[in-house]
């Protein structure tokens, strides 16, 4: 059968849409980049707002009138369950059943309607992934699930309780891929400080980041998403001892009013927040942390936004992800709250964030006039311009070549926007 899948949602479904790929290649399915050659197209979703499910219910309307099979992975799927098949789709695979999608595949022209839920992760052979997005960085996702339940999310719902792949594992899966030229490693988690914990056997986050780092032919690695409670101040400390690790941290705060991160079961106050941001600081002072914020969680005052707006005064970070409180079904505050901000009031808040930060990224950006950076060249834009990040995961643009991706250069920078910085290649270097 011709496949093609199409990924909504975070960088782990990203991996697993890899994952899933080799595994179809594996089966002697055939892979197509163009969803109308395909005869099997399978959405791999994502449910954490409203938003997002809608469009996956308009994406498999669309795919219906074309005829094609529809197989559903992902969040989505492991949201609604058999419910999917009122909507005329061929299978559902749970989000740790990829390695039953080949078979679902197999079946689907025999019209039945499977639901593979069980877990299949132990039959992965992650080393031998080989279908990557990219030809120089890759994701490995190192801890599955999340045993955090904030009360607006429905991800640990979706991905079940936390289980972290063995370190030796994880190892064998970056050493192989250096041997065929990666040098880029990010490390996925939901919650990516709780990893090793379930292993109880002394394995962490830091251990994991320290041990890849000895591995010839790493040159970056990255790690997402962190926990605040769970941090440990190991990974600083890490950073600070080995280059290769990026100074770049991902630390959703989620909010600024204590009030409202209680409401959230977030598990720690605004000022264990802050007191945890300056000590990673002292520990490596350009550290770059950037974080999530909603607005509108239920209950939100013009106090308790005003306890956010001046968190991110205060914080200055490298950037933020805004989103707007959706109430997701089977979680905590949809059941117990009331989603009572008006919407002009979300949209209003949001907006009013949204410049704060474009000036806060503008100021930021500032510091980096007429510096010289280390970039690893990521790709092409649209625009013609290559791209690539420093080591704080700040985004570069400059005249590049083809041949560029995946090389480290050094870039001077030499304009300053509130989004991308732009500059011009001094040297190509070895590594
Ligand atoms: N594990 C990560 C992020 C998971 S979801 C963490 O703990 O931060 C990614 C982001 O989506 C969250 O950081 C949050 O800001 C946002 N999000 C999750 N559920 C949401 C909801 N119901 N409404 C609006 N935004 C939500
Ligand atoms: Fe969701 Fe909270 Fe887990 Fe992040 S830590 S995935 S926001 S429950
Ligand atoms: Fe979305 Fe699931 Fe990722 S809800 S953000 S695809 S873990």
């Amino acid at each position: 059968m011709k496949v093609h899948v199409f990924t909504y949602g975070c960088q782990m479904n990203e991996n697993d849409t890899e994952i899933v790929k080799q595994l179809l290649l594996k089966e002697g399915h055939e892979l197509t980049e163009n969803e109308d050659e395909a005869d099997v197209v399978i959405l791999n979703t994502c449910a954490v707002r409203r938003k997002s499910e809608e469009k996956v219910y308009s994406h498999i309307g669309k795919l219906k009138k074309k005829g094609k099979k529809i197989g559903i992975m992902g969040c989505v799927a492991e949201k609604e369950k058999e419910n999917l098949f009122k909507r005329g789709v061929a299978f559902v695979i749970g989000t740790r059943a990829l390695a039953s999608v080949p078979k679902a595949v197999s079946n689907a022209k025999n019209g039945n309607k499977q639901l593979f839920l069980e877990d299949t992760l132990e039959e992965i052979e992650y080393h031998r992934v080989e279908t990557r997005n990219s030809k120089h960085h890759a994701w490995v996702t190192i801890i599955y699930g999340c045993d955090r339940f904030c009360t607006y999310c429905i991800v640990p719902y979706t991905r079940g309780r936390e289980k972290s792949r063995p370190v030796d594992e994880i190892i064998k899966e970056v050493s192989t891929l250096t041997q065929k030229g990666y040098k880029e490693f990010t490390f996925l988690g939901q919650n990516v400080d709780a990893y090793g914990k379930d292993l109880k056997d002394g394995t962490s986050l830091a251990m994991l980041l320290r041990e890849s780092a000895k591995i010839e032919g790493v040159k970056r690695l990255w790690f997402l998403t962190s926990y605040p409670s769970d941090f440990s101040l190991e990974i600083p400390k890490a950073m600070a001892e080995n280059s290769k690790i990026a100074r770049s941290i991902h630390l959703p705060v989620q909010h600024g009013s204590n009030n409202i991160l209680k409401a959230m079961n977030r598990r720690y106050t605004r000022e264990e927040y802050i007191a945890l941001i300056e000590n990673i600081r002292k520990i490596v002072p350009d550290a770059s942390v950037s974080s999530d914020i909603i607005v509108g969680f239920p209950g939100e005052s013009d106090e308790d936004f005003e306890a956010t707006v001046d968190l991110v005064k205060v914080m200055k970070f490298e950037r933020l992800n805004l989103a707007v409180y959706s109430p997701r079904e089977g979680t905590v505050a949809w059941k117990y709250l009331k989603d009572d901000v008006p919407y002009k009031t979300k949209v209003r808040r949001m907006s009013y964030l949204l410049n704060l930060q474009k000036m806060i990224n503008r100021e930021l950006n500032e510091e980096y006039k007429d510096k010289v950076v280390e970039v690893i060249v990521e790709a092409q834009a649209k625009n013609g311009l290559f791209y690539g990040r420093d080591l704080r995961n700040k985004i570069i643009s400059f005249e590049g070549s083809e041949d560029l991706i995946g090389k480290t250069v050094l870039v001077k920078v030499n304009k300053i926007t509130a989004g991308p910085l732009y500059g011009a290649i001094e040297k190509i270097l070895e590594f």
